[in-house]
């Protein structure tokens, strides 16, 4: 079945059983792409996301002159041009739907001797770049963006960037990392302080890739004018993909999945200490390491809910998660509330509010609040609900319509291939009902 339908129905299907291997790590994938090509010489990529956004990263650097080979699904031979071989691309270069690819590319490009221009799919251009722009300003970049700091974004080459020390606002590994990458080639140090800890990607991997960075939770510093030295990268599988299995597995009566090595960097496992908290039943074997990220199989069983409040502190290291923690709250015994995530609202789409009018056609009672929300535990109806084009709204629905006592139609499903396509054929294989319309 593939995923490029426009709408799913999804019914209850049978107790989720087997064993799912999620693809790639999104963030991963892209940064890997990103620096090999900056590399002096030739990097491999094992695991690599074949996602839209991770491929539309891929094709952004070889419209720059970067040689890269796909040798097999998730794998790519990327020929490095050195960190000053970019070269200019003929036209505007397409991010997609990855808010990921065109910020850090916004940092990338800042310091780049050429022109350029980056744009995105009717979502990307509604999202945020302002806090890109400002820091990347300060370091002495011009980039003209649409009025409120919308995309497209012209990025203006040729300008000498200096080294700033930075505390963004708000706690985003895209912006930290954007001024890590333009920081790279300025004069200078450059050092970000982050308000609360978030994936540390970009830090890991530009250590791999040999260089200078100084770096702990909520803080890195390089300094300007190192290169990168090329190497093998491998990527572990995607806990934000393995999430929607994690969620589905614990509320359908009955279950047993089993998720094989999946990736747990401390900054994204936030779901599992708020799902433990609500007594879901999860269990890590097989520790082990890959691409010097810790990955261990999962085993989830079905348990019972009951509604907490998630901690404020959780909430970065589960940013993406909310989604289907929705669906989680929406099954549990008693009230969820969740606070601190105004984030939310500028991702794919408006989260907080998508999952509310989801959750509310199906019946749930849900009082939104400007950072969050409060989802009232009970039992799902049938009913349709739109995705708003946003891939985790999607796949966190065809959780529900495991749960509902009638068909649930999730609208606009087509994002889904953004960053895990394949999705629909992995679920029904280990029990869900789902299809395409
Ligand atoms: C990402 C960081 C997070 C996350 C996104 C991927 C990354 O965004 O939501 O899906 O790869 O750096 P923010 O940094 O904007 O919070």
């Amino acid at each position: 079945m593939s995923d490029m339908a426009q709408d799913w129905i999804a019914s209850p299907g049978s107790a989720l059983h087997g064993e799912v291997e999620v693809p790639g790590d999104k963030s991963v994938s892209h940064r890997a792409v990103m620096l090999a090509a900056l590399a002096d010489g030739r990097s491999r990529i094992d695991g690599f996301l074949e996602g839209e956004d991770t491929r539309a990263t891929a094709e952004i650097f070889a419209r720059m002159g970067v040689r890269i080979e796909a040798p097999a699904a998730s794998q790519r031979i990327v020929h490095g041009v050195g960190i000053d071989g970019l070269r200019a691309p003929g036209a505007p270069l397409d991010c997609g739907n990855a808010g990921t690819g065109m910020r850090l590319l916004a940092g990338l490009l800042a310091a780049q001797p050429f022109d350029s221009t980056l744009a995105g799919d009717g979502s990307l251009s509604k999202r945020p770049m302002q806090r890109v722009l400002d820091p990347l300003a300060r370091m002495g970049a011009r980039i003209d963006s649409r009025p409120g700091g919308l995309p497209p974004l012209q990025v203006h080459g040729g300008r000498r960037l200096r080294g700033i020390d930075f505390s963004p606002e708000v706690a985003s590994a895209q912006v930290k990392s954007a001024v890590l990458l333009a920081g790279l080639y300025a004069e200078g140090e450059t050092r970000v302080r982050e308000p609360h800890p978030t994936r540390d990607y970009t830090e890991r991997m530009l250590a791999a890739f040999g260089v200078d960075i100084a770096f702990a939770p909520g803080s890195a510093s390089l300094r300007g004018g190192q290169r990168l030295q090329p190497v093998d990268v491998v990527v572990p599988r995607d806990f934000s993909s393995a999430a929607f299995f994690i969620v589905a597995a614990t509320l359908v009566p009955g279950s047993e999945l089993r998720l094989r090595a999946v990736g747990l960097n401390p900054r994204r496992t936030g779901l599992l200490a708020a799902l433990r908290a609500m007594g879901a039943d999860i269990r890590e074997t097989h520790r082990t390491e890959c691409g010097g990220e810790p990955v261990a199989d999962l085993v989830v069983r079905h348990a019972p809910l009951r509604g907490i409040e998630v901690p404020a502190g959780l909430v970065p290291d589960m940013i993406d998660e909310f989604p289907a923690l929705c669906v989680a709250a929406a099954c549990a015994q008693g009230r969820t509330v969740i606070r601190g995530a105004a984030e939310l609202r500028v991702k794919e789409s408006d989260r907080i509010a998508a999952m509310a009018a989801g959750l509310r056609a199906l019946g749930v009672e849900v009082a939104e609040a400007p950072d969050g929300a409060c989802i009232t535990g009970g039992t799902l109806a049938g009913g349709a609900v739109e995705s708003r084009g946003d891939h985790r709204v999607a796949m966190a629905f065809a959780i529900a319509g495991q749960l509902a006592s009638d068909e649930v139609v999730v609208r606009d499903v087509a994002n889904v291939a953004t960053s895990f396509p394949g999705f629909c054929a992995q679920a029904t294989q280990v029990g869900f009902g789902l299809r395409r319309r």
